[in-house]
């Protein structure tokens, strides 16, 4: 499907001040802090290179971590260092977001420069839970401050935060409203490969849903599944334990309270509903893996519960049942990946499904920052079609809604 969104490649920009949104928000190390995976910068590179080549005065707007991933919620300093280097252009960054030192900078930045302004998610109107709790038009997104302090230095929006399309916040949505909007290179990229999956898939369509953000593969099953836009769901990760649940076996004390912990118990029913209404497409672990004295054990399903169990990958015979799928599909899609890949010995359900998609044929989707950096690890991407930047807006898009920055970026263009 086609969108109707001005792009950047139209316009000149040379010494014009441009409030650039892009999605660097990066794996990030939990000891050291520093980026594990650099491809969201890698990508936004074309973009920033454009502007900054024809002379443009930038402002990139941009986030890292949220209330739900606070552990990443850091500055963006690194995120600087790196695009200097990425793109060969002095590109600073200022740990203010919109307050008098950023608009300052924001201002002074000379031609070909940019710099980087602070983390966009100190602003409480910047989170995602403000945005569930207090839902606002575009148009009141204007009255924000972000919005009120950077607009008036800015002579033009770019976005090219494909990745953060499902948020409707300020950054994403506002600007659009009162300043002349275009649109990135990244922007139009990965919305023509997700709707290759979307719209003109070819058949059988798989699609692999993993991690640990199950809430992800819960917004889509439903609608991919009744469209017909997958013909199989693979279940792995957290979400591959819920429907073992929805099977009706426990999988243990531990495991369950962990669930419980995090509120993932409530999607069992959910999952049950699914399983009665498209059974044999929705395919569920067979056998779990877990770590037991520094080792990987592994269990069938029909033997749980085990009380001390930690299920964090998926076991031998899955992985059997999951790689004869995988090569017979023609087109495939990848979201969260299927085990706990960081922890030595677990990484064997992530590496050997990978792996099935790189032998593959058919066109393949991988996304989500987690999943790529897995699949990094373990196979050459280039020979995944498209590795999208997008983890959430990605889900969202194949839940076949339009997503708050398109539909910004389309009014703008009206
Ligand atoms: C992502 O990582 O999916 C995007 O950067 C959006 O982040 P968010 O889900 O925290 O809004």
């Amino acid at each position: 499907m086609e969108i109707k969104i001005h792009s950047m490649r139209e316009k000149n920009y040379a010494n014009k001040h441009v409030l650039l949104r892009l999605d660097i928000n990066a794996p990030i190390d939990q000891k050291t802090k520093r980026i594990v995976n650099q491809s969201r910068l890698e990508k936004s590179v074309p973009t920033l290179n454009y502007l900054l080549d024809q002379g443009a005065r930038v402002a990139i707007i941009a986030h890292q971590g949220d209330t739900l991933d606070y552990q990443n919620l850091i500055p963006l300093e690194e995120h600087a260092e790196i695009l200097s280097e990425l793109t060969g252009h002095e590109i600073s960054y200022i740990d203010d977001v919109c307050g008098p030192s950023a608009c300052k900078a924001f201002e002074e930045v000379e031609a070909g420069k940019a710099v980087i302004l602070g983390n966009l998610r100190y602003l409480t109107e910047e989170v995602s839970s403000f945005e569930a709790a207090v839902p606002l038009t575009a148009k009141e997104m204007t009255e924000t401050w972000l919005v009120r302090q950077l607009a008036p230095i800015a002579d033009a929006y770019v976005n090219d935060a494909f990745s953060a399309a499902h948020r409707s916040a300020p950054s994403m949505v506002a600007f659009q409203e009162l300043l002349p909007t275009a649109a990135g290179d990244l922007l139009f990229q990965e919305h023509e490969a997700l709707s290759k999956v979307l719209h003109h898939a070819q058949k059988p369509s798989s699609f692999i849903l993993g991690g640990a953000k199950i809430s992800d593969a819960f917004g889509m099953i439903e609608q991919v599944l009744s469209s017909g836009t997958a013909d199989s769901i693979l279940t792995c990760g957290v979400t591959g334990v819920i429907f073992v649940m929805a099977q009706g076996y426990s999988p243990g004390k531990k495991y369950e309270e962990w669930l419980a912990s995090r509120k993932l118990l409530d999607f069992v029913p959910q999952a049950k509903t699914y399983l009665e209404k498209y059974g044999d497409r929705i395919l569920v672990p067979v056998d779990l893996a877990y770590p037991q004295d520094g080792e990987r054990k592994e269990i069938k399903v029909s033997d749980l519960p085990l009380d001390d169990g930690n299920f964090i990958d998926i076991g031998q015979e899955t992985i059997a049942l999951y790689r004869e799928e995988i090569l017979k599909a023609k087109t495939i899609f990848l979201n969260g990946p299927p085990g706990v890949y960081e922890q030595e010995g677990f990484e064997v359900g992530s590496r050997s499904i990978y792996e099935a998609v790189y032998e593959s044929e058919g066109y393949s989707v991988l996304g989500g920052g987690d999943s790529v950096t897995a699949a990094g690890k373990f196979i050459s991407l280039d020979k995944v079609s498209y590795v999208c930047t997008a983890g959430g807006a990605m889900v969202r898009f194949m839940t076949g809604k339009k997503l708050p920055l398109i539909t910004a970026m389309e009014n703008a263009n009206k």
